[in-house]
């Protein structure tokens, strides 16, 4: 992210080093001033409190340099703390608010230093508790000792953090990917617990200090390929990747002519049957893909349905009754605010389903009930594949539904998924005819101000996908709208300069859109324009036509999203810009 750091600590001393900027910034220092030690904890920082710096990178380190932290959260009440250590005598080096960790740990440490006891790492375990039991907000924490040599210890509150024990070494991190590469046999922390971690061991501890059983548990995930497979970015590789994770998902939930399955569904059908009303709740791509079920489940379900933003729908005061379920939706299963809309409901007594792409984390735990979404590992920021598989998981998830509230006949689901069983051959074409043009498309508005996306009924989601796509990665403003709402005020926006990027493919609503379209063409906007193949409207009137193949009108959002990633990213590509990992973003957002 925008700077980095590690510490290792090498014959009872810490060693640090520090950058503002990538890793690989971070690995050119390590090569001009290396460190040794068989012990280190290490970060990567998305800047809260202070601007990237070396100085506020992680680790941060106590008065004298004997204690190193790294911190994933925010310490709400970091001021305060920093008042009370400095009119004790603590000198505080940076603006961050985890520094004060360190000098936390150093003040429960002080009658240990004068006084070492034979159980060091117990002692510096109990001095990271009484640290943290001081702080308010959110962390996961890593902390080296120079007293307790060969000894980690890591605790959290609100902030992922995994513990793996692997053949000759053991570790803690905050996401999966990083600690699967040393060892598949992990147990995720839950909150305030701490966990004591050497080269061949991990003991876990409940926040009064108790030593707790410790079940490690077998993640058979993927490991997330550390190469990009010949393509310049992972977010390429990611879009490509799109038609196969389709197959596995119908390899892994399709079995004709039997309806979808959901095995590790916990809820039974009983429960599910009874629901009158659903709650999506997810931030960012996410919520797009909610958006996307709220059509789905009103369609097919005849179930009220609202899709919400988590972090509003968070501290709004929501109308929870007996009979809602929510649907939380993310691919980490980490972000803040999700989980946060989670432990609402939950504490008002509404179950909740979790849709979710990462195993083990923290939605997968919180959730009464959690749909897998079988995408692998995304490492672009810019999530593509894991919405073409929440999209999937949606649609599938109504037909489930659907049958069980006997609101399709089994031949109408037989033809649905029949028709979804198509997909991955017809994305694949899309990839396959469709990338050169994009490419030319992105060429064509380099230098655009700014884009608009319209688009009607089950595909306004992917306009604002699509708008939300380049922004992440091109910096380039981008709105999505629904094309009947733009004349209230947007059409303002348009000139002759204006790209107007509109989703029509030939669905219930086309007409609609297509007056809202003539209505931007009135005003000299330049349409690019992605409808359904064979359709001869947009020849003449916009500038870059997209063809999809034609499939259910419910399931276009599959396949009309697919220009647009790709747009997105030639964009950014061709503007020189670090695709994979855009300016101020975080692939999984840990805080509020
Ligand atoms: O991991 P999640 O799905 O919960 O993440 C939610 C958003 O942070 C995420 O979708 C974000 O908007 C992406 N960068 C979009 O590409």
């Amino acid at each position: 992210y925008d700077s980095a750091g590690v510490a290792t600590l090498h014959n009872g001393t810490i060693a640090t080093r520090k950058c503002a900027g990538k890793i690989v910034t971070l690995e050119a220092l390590l090569e001009r001033e290396p460190l040794v030690g068989k012990v280190g904890i290490a970060h990567t920082r998305w800047a809260t409190h202070g601007a990237p710096s070396p100085l506020n990178a992680h680790p941060h380190t106590d008065c004298q340099g004997n204690i190193a932290v790294v911190h994933n959260g925010v310490i709400e009440n970091h001021q305060s703390l920093r008042e009370t250590l400095q009119r004790r005598g603590h000198i505080l080096r940076s603006e961050t608010d985890t520094e004060i960790i360190a000098h936390l740990i150093e003040e429960a440490l002080e009658p240990e230093t004068r006084n070492p006891k034979p159980e060091t790492e117990i002692t510096f375990l109990h001095a990271v508790r009484q640290a943290v039991c001081q702080l308010e907000g959110s962390y996961a924490i890593a902390c080296l000792w120079d007293g307790a040599p060969g000894v980690l210890v890591a605790a959290r509150h609100g902030s992922p953090l995994i513990v793996g024990v692997g053949e000759k070494e053991a570790c803690a991190g905050s996401d999966l990917n990083a600690v699967l590469p040393i060892t598949k046999q992990l147990v995720p922390l839950n909150d305030d617990e701490l966990a004591l971690v050497t080269q061949t061991q991990v003991r876990l501890f409940d926040p009064d200090g108790n030593e707790l059983p410790l079940h490690l548990q077998r993640m058979d995930w993927e490991i997330a390929d550390e190469d990009k497979g010949g393509f310049p970015t992972f977010m390429l590789k990611e879009i490509y990747e799109q038609p196969d994770r389709l197959r596995r998902i119908i390899a892994a939930r399709c079995k004709p002519p039997n309806p979808p399955v959901f095995d590790e569904l916990s809820m039974p059908p009983s429960q599910l049957i009874a629901f009158r009303r659903l709650i999506v709740q997810a931030a960012g791509t996410s919520w797009h893909a909610g958006l996307c079920g709220k059509y789905l489940f009103e369609r097919y379900l005849h179930i009220p349905t609202d899709a919400e933003i988590a972090s509003e729908f968070r501290y709004r005061e929501p109308v929870l009754e007996q009979d809602t379920l929510v649907i939380a939706i993310s691919q980490s299963g980490e972000t803040a605010d999700t989980l946060a809309g989670i432990r609402q409901a939950r504490s008002r007594f509404v179950p909740v389903l979790g849709f979710c792409n990462v195993p083990g984390s923290t939605m997968t735990r919180e959730s009464d009930a959690v749909l897998y979404l079988h995408a692998g590992p995304e490492i672009g920021v810019a999530s593509t594949k894991a919405y073409i598989a929440q999209l999937a998981h949606l649609f599938l998830f109504t037909l489930h539904m659907a049958r069980l509230r006997w609101l399709l006949s089994d031949g109408d689901i037989q033809n649905l998924l029949n028709e979804f069983c198509t997909l991955p051959e017809k994305m694949q074409r899309v990839l396959d005819e469709q990338d050169v043009a994009v490419w030319r498309c992105a060429r064509a508005f380099l230098n655009a101000r700014y884009f608009l996306y319209l688009a009607r009924g089950i595909n306004f989601p992917t306009a604002l996908e699509g708008a939300l796509k380049l922004k992440e990665v091109s910096y380039i403003h981008a709105s999505g709208y629904p094309a009947g709402e733009f004349k209230h005020g947007p059409i303002a926006l348009v000139d002759k300069e204006t790209p107007v990027v509109c989703i029509a493919p030939k669905d219930s609503v086309y007409e609609k859109t297509l007056a809202n379209i003539e209505e931007v063409r009135a005003r000299g906007g330049r349409l690019i324009a992605v409808t359904t193949e064979g359709n001869r409207d947009f020849d003449n009137i916009a500038e870059f036509v997209f063809p999809i193949p034609p499939t259910h009108e419910h399931l276009t959002p599959l396949l009309t999203v697919v220009p647009l990633q790709l747009l997105a990213h030639h964009v950014a590509a061709m503007k020189g810009l670090d695709v994979d990992k855009p300016r101020n973003l975080a692939k999984s957002v840990t805080v509020e």
